[in-house]
């Protein structure tokens, strides 16, 4: 079978800054993969270039078997995306939201309440499914996020930390919905996450990247045991990103992105 993912040299420029350096790497259909790395390091710019949403400025990938700039409507038909920020509306209710999705992704109408039905049933929503969204946990809104970007059974699901700012009940409760989503559909899933226990838990493989460019791939035991004897993935992070994870938010520049994430984390409280 094809990679779901596969990058050939992907870079993105941003004016004198190379966010993503000729990033090459494949991820394997059904593969739970989790790209790491400190705020900065081009994680959520690699993500909005294979989700189409922004051109690279150099190299090639594809998603689902489609070339991301050739063609993109085809790419973006395969794939499902769960922002940093949060992105449900509070003010409409869990299935208000998925109705809303579901006409972003074309589906078709009588295909709707069925298909939002089994999604809330799955995200374990169903009680809460005509409540407004602004009364829901932090947890409940990531879930009901999961479940209206794999509202159109997608092949590749991206998530952009999906679990930033929740508690570790909530975000428990995510990675079951994570796994359970990639056995029941086979959906490849690619997720970024600062938390390195849920990297290990969740994924099969991760890629540290550092400065735009990847510096480790492997299994979490394998990046584990790279950085020494008995050591785990949070070890491995320091040793690949050369920083600490309660740095990783301190190097220059990367105010934006940490004063974005503080306010998610805020929100979702
Ligand atoms: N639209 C943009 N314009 C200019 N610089 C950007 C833009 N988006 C991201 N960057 C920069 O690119 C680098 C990588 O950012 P990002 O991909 O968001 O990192 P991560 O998701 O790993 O925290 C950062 O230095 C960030 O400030
Ligand atoms: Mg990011």
């Amino acid at each position: 079978m094809p990679p779901a993912i596969s990058t050939h040299e992907l870079t993105r420029r941003f004016d004198a800054l190379t966010a993503v350096d000729a990033l090459t790497l494949d991820v394997q259909t059904g593969e739970v993969f989790g790209l790491l790395g400190p705020n900065g390091a081009g994680k959520t710019t690699t993500i909005k270039m294979l989700i189409t949403l922004l051109p690279p400025s150099g190299g090639t990938a594809s998603v689902a078997g489609h070339d991301i700039r050739r063609e993109p409507r085809l790419v973006r038909r395969s794939i499902g995306y769960v922002p940093q920020l949060l992105s449900s509306d509070g003010a409409l209710s869990a299935r208000e939201n998925l109705m809303t999705s579901a006409r972003l992704y074309h589906l078709p109408g009588a295909d709707r309440r069925a298909r939002i039905g089994e999604a809330l049933e799955f995200m374990g929503l169903e009680s809460s499914a005509d409540r407004l969204v602004r009364t829901f946990s932090g947890g409940m809104i990531r879930r009901l996020e999961i479940a209206q970007a794999m509202l159109h059974r997608p092949e590749v699901l991206f998530l952009d930390e999906p679990t930033v700012g929740l508690d570790p009940t909530a975000r428990r409760a995510v990675w079951g919905h994570i796994r359970g989503l990639r056995q029941a559909e086979g959906t490849t899933i690619l997720l970024t996450t600062h938390y390195m226990d849920e990297a290990a838990e969740l994924c099969g493989r991760v890629g540290f990247m550092h400065l735009g460019k990847l510096v480790a791939l492997g299994t979490p035991a394998e990046l584990s045991a790279q950085a020494g004897p008995g050591k785990n993935l949070d070890d491995a992070f320091s040793y690949f990103t050369g920083s600490g994870l309660s740095e990783a938010g301190e190097q220059g520049g990367q105010y934006r992105d940490v004063a974005r994430t503080r306010r998610t984390a805020r929100r979702l409280g």
